[in-house]
C-alpha cells in the first residue's frame, strides 16, 4: 500500500557529471513552493530492470550522440518508421527554415495501422473507447477496435472523404467530442494526405470560424453532439452557426452521438454511418513526402489571432514515436490511457499518432474524469487495469481536493508509470501523486512540451533517471534545450532565463499556416539562431529543468493555453467595452486564473450584471475554458509613456498586492504605474 515520502529511498545528490548538489526552492511565478530542499527519487530498480533504457549512462551516451552527430543519430531513428521510399538527406536547415528526412516518402495512417496488422498484430486491440457514462453510474456506450478493424474504419472513412471531393492537400476541420470516430477522422485524412485540422469540443461557433476561415478548410467532420457532465454540447448547431459566410466549406459529416435533432442542410451535410455505409475497408495510402504537412493545430499567441502550427509528416510521427519509447517505455501488454482531448496537441502526439505508431492500446474515454463520481478516474483505471496514466497537473489537483478516499476505494495496483504535462506541477501535487496513485511504486514523468515542439522536449527517462518533484528534468535525445539571458549567452545554473532550443529536431513546427513571417518573428527573432519557447526556467547544478512558466503574454489556465490578446479582443468585442486588458492570477486548482481589467464606454455605468455579461460574452467568444474568473472595471489602465498597459502592474493588482474593491479607479493605478515607472 502508499508508503509515504520518508520511507523511500534518497539518492545522494551526486550526480555523475554534472556539479553542485541539491537545487534550491523552485522560484515558480505561477505556483509557488516553500520546500526548502527537493527530494530526489532514483528509478525504482524493479522499474528500471525491464526498462528499454536502464541507466543514466546509457541516456547521456544516446543524448551525446544525438549532440555531437545529430543526423547520424537521426538516420538511425528514423529507421523505426517504415518508408515508402527512403530519404536521401536528413536534415536541410536554413535557419530559421527546417526539412527533414528530405526525398523521403511515407504515410502516417500506414505506420500507424497497416505495418502493425502485416506484422501479425491485427488482432491486437489498438482502441478501448468508454463514453461518459448516464447520471445514475450506467455505461452508455463502449466499443473496441482491433488494429484490424481500425484500419478497415479508417479506409472506409478516407474512402468517404476522397468521394466528396477530399484530394492530397485539402485540409479537413475536425470538431468531435472525444469519440473514436475522431482518431479514424485524423488517420483517414492521414491516408489521403489530407491535412487536417483538429478544433477543441470546447471551443465556441466563432472560435469554430475563426479556424475554419484562416485553415481554408473544404470539409466538416462533426457531430449531432457529445456529452459533457450529463449535459449536450451542441457541435451541429455550433458548426451550423460558424458555416454562415464559409464558402470553401463544401461538405459536412455528422457522427452521430447524442441522436439529438439536428438541422441537416441537403447537399452539404451527411451522416458519417451513411457516408461510410456504402464504402469498402480497402483504401491504398498515398505516399507522401516526409515534409507533407500532416496537420495544422491552432493555438494562442501573443496577438489576438490564433496561430495555425503546421507539422510535417516525417519529422513529427517519429519524434511522436520515439518519446513513447524514451518517456513511457511503452511495452506490449501496456493499458495506455492519455486523458487529454484530440483537440490540443497532447491528443494527437499521445492519444493517436504516437501509441498508434508504437502499437499500443489505447484507452479514450469521453467524459469527465470526476463526473457522475469523484472515483470516476479511478474507477476506469481498476476496471480497464490502467498501466500507464498521463494528465494534468490541474487534474491532479483537484483529485487531491476531491479526497484520498476516493482512489483509496480501488485497486490501483495495475499502475506502472504516471505522466504530466501542460504546465508545472508543483511539488505538493508530485507527492500526491506519487505516493496515493503511485503507491510509491511508479516512476513518474513530468513532460515539458508545445504544441510547437510537437513531441515532449524535457522528461525523465523512467528507468534511467532521477526524479525531482517540480522538475523535468533532463532534455531528451536530441533537444538542445538552454536557458540564456536576452543577449542569448546562457545564465549560470540556479538563475532565471529565457527557455530556448538550439538545433532544429524532426517534430519541429515548419511554419504558420498563411503567415510565414509570424513563423520567423515569434519564434525566432528574439535569440539569434535559436527557438525561443516564450517560458521562463532555470536549470540547476544538475543539469536540471525548472520550467518557471510563461514570460510571454499567453497564460496556461488549466493546462490550456489562452493569449491574452484573444481574450482582450472577445471583450472589446462588446458593445460596452472600450478597452480590457488580461492577466494571470496564481490560482490553486488552475495554476492560473484570468482577471479582465476593462473600461467601458463613456457613458455605460457598470451596473447590474454587465461582469457576468462580459464573462458570458468571453465564453461566447472563445469557449467556456476562456471565461475570466473575474472581471474588474477601472475608469483607465495604467499605461507606460509610450502607451503600453503596464501588465506587470495588474497582475500584482489581480494578486491582490494593490487596490482591492470592487472598482479600481484610476488614481489607484495611476499611484502605482507612477511608482512603477520611477523602478522601470
Ligand atoms: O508553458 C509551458 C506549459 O505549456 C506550454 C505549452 O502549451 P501547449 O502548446 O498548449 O502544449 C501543452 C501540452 C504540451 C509551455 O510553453 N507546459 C507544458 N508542459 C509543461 C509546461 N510547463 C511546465 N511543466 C510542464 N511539464
Amino acid at each position: 500500500m502508499a508508503r509515504t515520502v520518508d520511507d523511500l529511498p534518497r539518492m545522494s545528490a551526486e550526480p555523475a557529471s554534472a556539479p553542485g548538489g541539491l537545487p534550491e526552492p523552485r522560484q515558480n511565478a505561477v505556483i509557488d513552493t516553500a520546500s526548502a530542499e527537493s527530494p530526489v527519487f532514483p528509478p525504482p530498480p524493479a522499474f528500471a530492470e525491464r526498462a528499454r533504457i536502464k541507466s543514466l549512462e546509457e541516456y547521456r551516451a544516446l543524448y551525446a550522440k544525438s549532440m555531437h552527430e545529430p543526423e547520424a543519430f537521426w538516420a538511425e531513428q528514423a529507421k523505426c518508421l517504415q518508408w515508402t521510399k527512403p530519404f536521401d538527406r536528413v536534415l536541410e536547415w536554413q535557419a530559421p527554415h527546417a526539412q527533414w528526412f528530405v526525398g523521403g516518402q511515407l504515410n502516417a495512417s500506414q505506420n500507424c495501422l497497416d505495418r502493425h496488422i502485416a506484422d501479425g498484430h491485427g488482432g491486437k486491440v489498438a482502441l478501448i473507447w468508454e463514453g461518459e457514462p448516464f447520471a445514475d453510474g450506467r455505461p452508455r456506450e463502449e466499443r473496441t477496435f482491433t488494429y484490424a478493424e481500425l484500419l478497415a474504419e479508417v479506409c472506409r472513412c478516407a474512402n468517404a472523404l476522397r468521394a466528396l471531393g477530399v484530394k492530397t492537400g485539402d485540409r479537413v476541420g475536425i470538431y468531435l467530442p472525444l469519440v473514436p470516430e475522431a482518431a479514424i477522422a485524423m488517420l483517414a485524412c492521414a491516408r489521403l494526405g489530407a491535412t487536417h485540422s483538429v478544433i477543441f469540443g470546447g471551443f465556441s461557433a466563432e472560435a469554430l470560424r475563426d479556424r475554419l476561415a484562416d485553415a481554408g478548410a473544404k470539409v466538416l467532420v462533426t457531430a449531432d453532439g457529445g456529452w459533457r457532465r450529463g449535459a449536450v454540447v451542441p457541435l451541429k448547431q455550433n458548426a451550423d452557426a460558424a458555416l454562415a459566410g464559409l464558402p470553401h466549406l463544401e461538405r459536412v459529416v455528422v457522427v452521430r452521438r447524442t441522436g439529438e435533432p439536428v438541422s441537416m442542410k441537403p447537399g452539404r451535410d451527411i451522416y458519417w454511418d451513411e457516408a461510410l455505409k456504402r464504402e469498402a475497408p480497402v483504401c491504398e495510402p498515398v505516399a507522401l513526402d516526409a515534409e507533407h504537412a500532416l496537420f495544422i493545430l491552432y493555438t494562442s499567441g501573443t496577438t489576438g489571432k490564433p496561430k495555425g502550427v503546421v507539422h510535417a509528416t516525417a519529422g513529427y510521427l517519429l519524434q511522436a514515436a520515439l518519446t513513447m519509447r524514451w518517456v513511457f517505455d511503452l511495452r506490449d501488454d501496456d493499458v495506455y490511457w492519455c486523458t487529454a482531448d484530440v483537440g490540443w496537441v497532447t491528443g494527437h502526439s499521445y492519444v493517436v499518432y504516437g501509441p498508434l505508431a508504437e502499437r499500443a492500446t489505447v484507452l479514450l474515454y469521453e467524459g469527465a474524469p470526476n463526473w457522475p463520481e469523484a472515483d470516476r478516474i479511478w474507477d476506469i483505471v481498476e476496471r480497464r487495469r490502467v498501466t500507464t496514466l498521463y494528465t494534468a497537473p490541474t487534474a491532479i489537483r483537484s483529485f487531491i481536493k476531491a479526497g484520498d478516499q476516493h482512489p483509496g476505494k480501488h485497486d490501483l495496483s495495475s499502475l506502472r508509470l504516471l505522466g504530466s504535462v501542460g504546465e508545472p506541477i508543483n511539488p505538493e501535487a508530485w507527492l500526491w501523486y506519487h505516493r496515493v496513485i503511485g503507491e510509491g511504486r511508479c516512476p513518474i514523468v513530468d513532460t515539458w512540451w508545445q504544441t510547437e515542439t510537437g513531441a515532449i522536449a524535457v522528461a525523465p527517462i523512467p528507468g534511467a533517471t532521477p526524479t525531482k518533484p517540480g522538475s523535468a528534468t533532463l532534455p531528451l535525445p536530441g533537444m538542445a534545450i538552454e536557458v540564456v539571458d536576452h543577449d542569448g549567452k546562457p545564465v549560470p545554473p540556479g538563475s532565471g532565463g529565457m527557455l530556448v532550443i538550439g538545433k532544429p529536431w524532426p517534430a519541429m513546427l515548419r511554419t504558420i499556416h498563411g503567415d510565414p513571417k509570424r513563423y520567423v518573428q515569434n519564434y525566432f527573432s528574439q535569440i539569434r539562431g535559436k527557438y525561443f519557447t516564450g517560458d521562463g526556467a532555470r536549470i540547476d547544478g544538475d543539469g536540471y529543468l525548472w520550467v518557471m512558466g510563461r514570460i510571454d503574454d499567453v497564460i496556461n489556465v488549466a493546462g490550456h493555453r489562452l493569449g491574452t490578446a484573444e481574450v482582450e479582443s472577445a471583450l472589446v468585442g462588446h458593445p460596452a467595452v472600450a478597452e480590457a486588458a488580461v492577466v494571470g492570477r496564481p490560482d490553486d486548482l488552475k495554476g492560473t486564473a484570468i482577471v479582465a481589467f476593462v473600461t467601458l464606454k463613456t457613458g455605460t455605468a457598470p451596473a447590474g450584471d454587465l461582469k457576468e455579461k462580459l464573462r458570458a460574452h468571453v465564453a461566447t467568444a472563445i469557449g467556456a475554458f476562456a471565461r475570466p474568473e473575474e472581471v474588474r472595471f477601472a475608469d483607465a489602465l495604467p499605461k507606460t509613456r509610450s502607451g503600453k498597459i503596464m501588465r506587470r502592474l495588474l497582475r500584482d493588482v489581480a494578486a491582490g498586492k494593490g487596490p482591492q474593491g470592487d472598482t479600481t479607479t484610476l488614481e489607484d493605478l495611476s499611484v502605482l504605474a507612477a511608482l512603477r515607472q520611477e523602478e522601470e
